[in-house]
């Protein structure tokens, strides 16, 4: 336990939650503040998100309970790239929730700052964020906001998704309590739309493939470094997430393996019954091209991502030429030679 006369120091922001010391603020988000913090009893620091609140709103208590129900359901959550949850609780008026504090980026400042990913480091982090899901969802868990700033990338490049459950609902969308001059995307209530899918575009319900399209749009960007769609009019951005096929990443960049490209635009896509029917199914893909790719390393093959189909015929035909020339040397010197010993 810390000294109790410690404490003021751990507490520049001299703000208390809870058990908790606010040190720093780190960002505010969609639907709250985030701090760095002190837990004094465990003696390590920590990551607090306090919820905002609307002061008279008619169901202001119903929101908070909801945002607490949501932090604990994830908080039963146990996986290497979940975030862990440590408290959730209504303190004095202040509803927040306590999780691990993450150190490195999140994905959004580090694609911001021109970060760039490989192929194979792409596959082997969406991987993992997938299988993640996958745990979620088992438990009745759905996301229902993956986008880069949800998503934290460690030293090791180790992925960790933050804001389980707790982001929009598909129901907040349409919200009858929000002063009519607000709208949630311009007013910045919602955050980005960019990787929303085209079920929570319309306003519609959603289930766990909510997350499948909105991970492919992640992938997406980290692939071309460009977001699948892109309008600064929110009202059309949602137009063309619900009605219009972004380019393939392999026709932006023909360096992307078909393969890779074909996992994106199959997570990604508008009619539910052709997007993977789980992450786990999308997890398996990745596995397989992953797989596939170090198989060829092994064999000696490229460095960098499998060869595509095309490719290997080219590497065939090469392989071809090379063998029909050495046969042609051989055989004028074995003419060369029968003309000497003759
Ligand atoms: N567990 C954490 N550890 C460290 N920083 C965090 C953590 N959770 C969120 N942050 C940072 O706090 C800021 C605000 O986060 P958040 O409110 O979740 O934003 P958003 O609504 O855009 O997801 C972001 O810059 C995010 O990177
Ligand atoms: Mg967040």
């Amino acid at each position: 336990m810390t000294n109790p006369a410690s404490q003021p120091s751990a507490s520049p922001l001299n703000k208390r939650v809870g058990r908790f010391y606010l040190t720093e603020k780190l960002g505010v988000g969609s639907n709250g503040t985030v701090f760095r913090g002190h837990d004094p009893v465990i003696d390590r620091d920590v990551a607090i998100k306090i919820l905002n609140t609307i002061p008279n709103a008619a169901d202001k208590k119903q929101r908070e309970q909801q945002f607490i129900n949501e932090a604990r359901a994830a908080g039963r959550l146990s996986h290497p790239s979940i975030v862990t949850i440590f408290d959730a609780s209504s303190e004095g008026g202040t509803t927040f929730i306590a999780m691990e504090f993450l150190p490195g980026q999140d994905l959004r400042q580090m694609l911001a700052t021109g970060k760039s990913f490989d192929i194979i480091e792409t596959a082997i982090i969406i991987q993992k964020i997938a299988d993640a899901l996958t745990v979620a969802h088992a438990n009745g868990v759905i996301h229902r906001d993956i986008k880069p700033g949800n998503i934290f990338i460690l030293p090791n490049n180790h992925p960790k998704v933050v804001d389980f459950g707790i982001a929009r609902a598909p129901n907040r969308l349409i919200d009858e309590n929000r002063p009519a001059d607000v709208t949630l995307f311009n007013n910045n209530v919602l955050g980005t739309p960019n990787y929303m899918s085209p079920e929570q575009a319309m306003g519609k319900q959603v289930t766990a493939l909510t997350d499948v399209y909105s991970l492919g749009a992640v992938m997406y960007e980290m692939l071309t470094g460009q977001k699948p769609f892109q309008s600064n009019d929110i009202d059309k951005l949602l137009h063309q997430i619900a009605n219009k096929s972004p380019k393939s990443p392999s026709e932006i960049n023909s360096g992307i393996p078909e393969s890779l490209s074909k996992i994106v635009t199959k997570a990604m896509q508008k009619d539910l019954t052709l997007r993977y029917q789980s992450t786990e199914e999308m997890s398996q893909a990745l596995y397989r091209f992953l797989e596939r790719d170090r198989k060829l390393k092994q064999k000696g093959g490229r460095t960098k991502a499998a060869p595509e189909r095309n490719e290997k015929k080219k590497e065939g035909i090469n392989s071809l030429l090379l063998l029909s020339g050495a046969a042609v040397i051989v055989a004028i010197g074995a003419i060369v030679i029968s003309k000497f010993v003759h």
